[in-house]
């Protein structure tokens, strides 16, 4: 079988070595993919969003299965256009994706449902929104309505913040025209789960879960990231809030899309904050996440094709998702002044050292083959996992491996699970 895998990131790095793992795969391509894709696929110079030449692409190679991992091309509608091909794509359509493209649209899904999450108003135009804010209680959170690399989102502590942050977003256009419609909610405060779930369109099964750690700094300071690190499962997670989860929130969001005309086959991302009133939907997004896919995936025991093939034939109800009873954790090492100005182009040292390393990987995040070698190129560069038997001694081990691999301006963040210590005092 011959798989194609869109996206560029550790995650797509973390779907590209699940991919490898599958007996019933012969070939892997990735687009564009990375310096460390192509240890096992063959990368593709086509970018995501070229949505045509993909197609033309998988066509011509006979591409059996295409496996979209980023937002941009599925919220643009990269699965519409190869399922008019009559090409077989993992993903939800555009008319779906639109849970992660919109939040306005997802708050007011979930409102309608009776899903629970926070009270929120949607503006769009900012005299409104400031009217709003002299009212309001503070914090305060302010989305902007469509993807913006996951930076769209701000707290703010004061009205004075909130008012430059509607100036950000809705006067000096800083995400550009996601920020055309603002959402303003209720800031939650209780602890945050990220669950990824497979859904094929009527079922919907939750993966193990995970905890992201968004800020740039140690003890949650600094700017708003991508993701510095992740760790799986979270043990704030327990069997009951799971079950409580089940029925408020993912089989209740996958009936909603469906009522709505707009199934969800795909990878539905759950947001969650566990507030002292129970779980509350704090986001949706419409893919795995990154990094919480490089905690994820390693510990999953199925064979991800088979478990994709299920969620586009509409047969997950008959697949038994299963995953190690263990632990993983991912420290993320970026260029120093990630997520601002960083330099690019530094040498990377040390990757043999993951070389069968069980239960030790290096996910290629921001890297690049050249002449010398492997080099860094983004932000965000190498997203270093390691398991364990438990948390944490798989923190111990991750952090152990990321003094495997050295370049010019690294940094990481040397906090990464804190949590799991709060939760054993
Ligand atoms: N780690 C958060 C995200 O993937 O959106």
């Amino acid at each position: 079988m011959k798989v194609l895998i869109v996206g560029s990131g550790g995650r797509e790095h973390a779907i590209a070595w699940s991919v490898a793992q599958s007996k019933r795969v012969d070939k892997i391509y990735c687009a564009p993919g990375n310096g460390g894709i192509s240890q096992y696929a063959e990368c593709v110079d086509i970018s995501a969003m070229e949505f045509d030449k993909l197609a033309d692409f998988a066509q011509e190679k006979g591409i059996d299965l295409t496996i979209i991992g980023m937002d941009d091309p599925l919220v643009g509608g990269l699965v519409d256009v190869f399922e008019a091909r009559g090409l077989r794509v993992f993903g939800p359509r555009k008319n779906a994706a639109i849970i992660e493209g919109s939040k306005s649209f997802s708050k007011d899904l979930m409102k309608k449902y009776g899903i629970p999450t926070c009270h929120y108003e949607t503006f769009h135009s900012p005299e409104e929104a400031l009217i709003y804010l002299e009212n309001a209680s503070y914090p305060i959170v302010l989305k902007a309505d469509g993807l913006a690399l996951g930076k769209g989102v701000l707290i703010c502590n004061t009205q004075r913040e909130a008012e430059k942050g509607i100036g950000t977003l809705m006067l000096d256009k800083q995400f550009g025209s996601a920020g055309d419609t603002v959402v303003i909610e209720d800031f939650m405060t209780g602890r945050e789960v990220s669950v990824l779930c497979y859904c094929d369109g009527t079922h919907i099964k939750p993966m193990t879960s995970a905890q992201d750690h968004k800020r740039a700094k140690d003890g949650d300071q600094g700017l708003n990231t991508g993701g510095m690190g992740t760790f799986s499962p979270s043990p704030f997670y327990t069997e009951e809030i799971q079950k409580i989860c089940e029925e408020q929130i993912y089989q209740p969001t996958m009936d909603a899309m469906k009522a709505e005309g707009r199934d969800f086959v795909g990878i539905l991302f759950v947001g969650l904050m566990l507030t002292e009133d129970g779980p509350k939907v704090l986001e949706y997004n419409a893919r795995f996440g990154d990094p919480e896919a490089q905690v994820v995936l390693p510990r999953m025991k199925n064979d991800i094709i088979d478990v994709v093939e299920a969620c586009i034939d509409g047969k997950l109800d008959q697949v038994d998702l299963q995953f190690e009873d263990n632990a993983a954790v991912c420290v993320v090492l970026a260029s120093d002044g990630y997520p601002e100005k960083y330099e690019k182009g530094k040498k990377i040292s040390g990757l043999k050292n993951f070389q069968d390393k069980e239960g030790y990987y290096v996910f290629h995040a921001g890297t690049k083959c050249t002449e010398e070698g492997i080099v860094t190129n983004g932000g965000r560069v190498l997203g270093i996992t390691a398991k364990g038997k438990d948390l944490q001694e798989a923190r111990k081990n991750a952090y152990e491996a990321t003094e495997w691999v050295s370049f010019d301006n690294k940094y990481m963040r040397s906090d990464i699970g804190k949590a799991i210590d709060e939760n054993a005092s």
